[in-house]
């Protein structure tokens, strides 16, 4: 008998039924992720009561799956770990109620593990422990912030997103300049070898709010330089561009979504900098689905060398939503015995 302890994990926080099987929190034996992607493309965003019902047709098989790739027994798992914050409510009730009936019938603890924690750790899958103090940026669809964290389980917000998540602001983007949904991979490809320069768009920096994010003037912008300016005359700085984005040629539209990207990736990284170097870190952190995109991969590798950090980006199957992530954080409260009751509650929103 194996002396490695292997901790189940659920995850169904948003538009991903995800469940994985990952021994002492960092080797991954299975990581099996059922996409919605493709049931909410055509609505440009996640349509909640689809999301929970994607994820009750999709949990046992994905469970399934992921008990028998993992190539272990369940008289060996030692403890389900499943994100129960934050996240669509329905989504994530589906997942708890799975989680709490595989922890009664196996006998074994359940761990409630906040999703964007477990995006902080996912860097440490099939990887080195993260060495610490450390400062994380967590970028997805529904959340941009930045944490100092001091272990796996030692999180302290130190800012966050005042309107819209960095990922909102590619989806919404992408939508403006006609590209698919999800925007962030769509942007990321196009603005590859674009003009980075070609639109001066603006880097919100929030005076007075060195660690706060905020993207909803940066996409405001963009629609802005897509359909006019409302209300504009001709002396106005739009005149005489075309109007709509059927006007704007292909690489026209390539150097938008390259210099919307820059802008974002900018902002992003003088927060970070601003952060580690208050934070005195050893490492730096990205995770969540932003943290797949490249330019913002290649300015943080460049500011983690300025910095003297050790750069950790997850594996990229590991930014998007996944259960490995989540077992891997659950791991950590099996061995500190931090363990839930039945009463575990599915909650919408952080608490910090
Ligand atoms: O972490 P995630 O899978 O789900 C949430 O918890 O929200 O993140 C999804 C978000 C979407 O907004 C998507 O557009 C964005 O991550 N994303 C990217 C890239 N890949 C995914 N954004 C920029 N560049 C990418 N390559
Ligand atoms: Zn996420």
């Amino acid at each position: 008998m194996s002396d490695k302890t292997y901790i189940v994990g659920v995850e169904s926080s948003c538009d991903e039924t995800s469940c994985a099987v990952v021994a002492d929190g960092r080797e991954v034996l299975s990581n099996v992720v059922a996409s919605q992607i493709d049931l909410h493309a055509r609505f440009g965003g996640v349509v909640p009561e689809i999301a929970s019902r994607a994820h009750i047709e999709a949990i046992n098989t994905v469970i399934d799956q992921a008990m028998s790739e993992s190539g272990i027994e369940p008289s060996q798992v030692a403890a389900v770990a499943v994100t129960n914050e934050p996240g669509l409510i329905g989504s994530l009730l589906v997942g708890l109620m799975a989680a709490k009936t595989l922890a009664l019938v196996w006998d074994v603890p359940l761990i409630g593990v906040n999703h964007i924690y477990a995006h902080a750790n996912a860097a440490a899958l099939n990887c080195d422990q993260i060495e610490y103090p450390a400062v994380a940026l967590i970028c997805s669809g529904g959340h941009t912030a930045l944490y100092h964290c001091d272990s796996p389980s030692e999180m302290e917000l130190l800012g966050s997103t005042i309107d819209d998540a960095a990922g909102e602001a590619f989806d919404k983007v992408a939508s403006i300049l006609g590209l698919p949904y999800p925007g962030g991979p769509a942007i990321d490809r196009i603005a590859h070898g674009a003009n980075a320069k070609a639109v001066a768009f603006p880097r919100s920096l929030l005076k007075g709010q060195p660690l706060n994010f905020s993207f909803s003037g940066l996409k405001t912008a963009v629609l802005y330089h897509v359909n006019g300016v409302p209300g504009a005359n001709e002396k106005s700085k739009t005149a005489g561009r075309p109007i709509g984005i059927e006007n704007f040629s292909q690489q026209q539209i390539a150097d938008i979504a390259a210099s919307f990207q820059a802008a974002v990736v900018d902002v992003l990284r003088i927060k970070l900098r601003r952060a580690a170097e208050q934070v005195g870190a050893k490492t730096l952190i990205l995770g969540g689905g932003v943290s797949a995109n490249s330019a913002l991969r290649a300015a943080i590798a460049g500011l983690a060398d300025q910095l003297n950090c050790t750069l950790r980006l997850p594996e990229l199957a590991y930014c998007l939503d996944n259960a490995a992530m989540i077992a891997a954080l659950g791991y950590h409260y099996y061995r500190m015995g931090q363990f839930a009751g039945m009463d575990l509650e599915a909650r919408a929103t952080v608490r910090q």
